[in-house]
């Protein structure tokens, strides 16, 4: 028997990622139900898909074909989505990156997601990734040795990939950019650098001190954090050409870690993680999944409680409170450089 997904939001991301992503997966899921505020952007989504539509949640929850929901919304409404998803008793839930916008709002979904005995996976799919998922179980004490981590992602606007892997139902509206500077590197680090913090998180786990900060024109962030007698170095820049680079690499003691992933939209497959130690290196991947069918067969499997929570409530609320902390320090040190240049 095959789970039915309940999509909220029907823009790029679930066009150009989960469908394709689901549509792998055609043995153990289907799009049961779209539902999105533009009326015309679901009936369009979910004929794509076989599925029923809908414009309010409500609709989509009260339908018993939905057994797993995906909040693929903008940030603001995740919280209050992922909520309801729970207090409906569906099997799994997952809620695209950020989990939410503030701390009070992923305290809430925690409490929803126990008190309803709901799982919630968060759509880092990095973390999901099978490659990263492998140089974990070999990477040993890297964690606690680890002494430098870089982090780069470096790739042409995303519009550029959505219309290559799949023709959009509307061309995405971009907001135009207000704030200057300091709110650019803010929505950068929570827009761009969110996708890679997990991982540098995990070696890097306390910002003590936020050092250089730049916005990078037309989208990123140039920056260095220390903490722990370790140093993170990070670049987010959507460019104008075609060369892409999304890399993430950890130095120890007595090893090195580096991951090479694919771009989101491109289904390419896991990333290669390369890991180097004394005794040699070893290379895991490309797997055939990539993250994101990463993120949807954790989620089968969570639903039919094939598979314990790969990640629980507190470590992605602190993933959250992580990227918060850092992108708020960021845009006050970018403030603070401006101000006195
Ligand atoms: N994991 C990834 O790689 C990745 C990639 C892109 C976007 N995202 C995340 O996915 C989410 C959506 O991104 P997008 O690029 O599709 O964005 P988008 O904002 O362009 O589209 C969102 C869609 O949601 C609809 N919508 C607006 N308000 C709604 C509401 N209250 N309830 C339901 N639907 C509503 C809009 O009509 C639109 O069709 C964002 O949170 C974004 O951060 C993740």
């Amino acid at each position: 028997m095959t789970l039915g997904i309940g999509i909220i939001g029907a823009g790029p991301v679930t066009q150009a990622i989960h469908l394709p992503a689901i549509a792998g997966l055609s043995d153990r899921l289907r799009v049961a139900h779209v539902m999105d505020v533009d009326a015309a952007t679901a009936a369009e989504v979910a004929a794509r898909a076989g599925a029923a539509q809908s414009t309010t949640v409500e609709d989509l929850l009260a339908d018993p074909a939905v057994d797993v929901v995906a909040v693929c919304s903008p940030h603001p409404f995740h919280a209050e989505q992922a909520q309801a998803a729970c207090r409906a008793g569906k099997k799994a839930v997952l809620v695209e990156k950020p989990l939410a916008t503030t701390l009070d709002e992923a305290r809430a979904i925690t409490e929803a997601s126990r008190s309803s005995d709901v799982p919630i996976v968060v759509g880092a799919m990095h973390t999901h990734d099978p490659a990263w998922l492998a140089a974990e179980r070999a990477w040993g004490d890297l964690p606690e040795t680890a002494h430098r981590v870089r982090s780069r992602i470096v790739l042409p606007p995303n519009a550029r990939f959505e219309s290559v892997a799949t023709q959009l139902h509307a061309d995405p509206v971009f907001p135009a950019p207000s704030g200057g500077p300091a709110a650019a590197v803010r929505n950068a680090i929570l827009g761009l650098a969110i996708h890679n913090l997990p991982l540098v998180r995990r070696f890097l786990p306390e910002i003590e001190q936020v050092g250089l900060v730049r916005a990078l024109k037309p989208f990123g962030y140039l920056l260095t954090f220390q903490g722990g007698g370790r140093t993170a170095e990070l670049v987010g820049y959507l460019h104008g050409g075609w060369r892409e680079e999304w890399t993430f690499e950890v130095w120890g003691d007595d090893g090195e870690l580096r991951l090479d992933f694919p771009p989101s939209y491109v289904r390419a497959g896991s990333a290669t993680a390369e890991l180097r130690t004394a005794e040699g290196t070893r290379v895991f991947g490309p797997y055939p999944d990539n993250g994101y069918t990463g993120e949807w067969r954790h989620l089968a499997a969570l639903a039919t409680g094939a598979e314990p929570v790969r990640y629980g409530m507190a470590d992605v609320a602190a993933d959250l409170a992580y990227a918060l902390d850092l992108a708020n320090r960021a845009a006050d040190l970018e403030l603070l450089q401006g101000a006195t240049a």
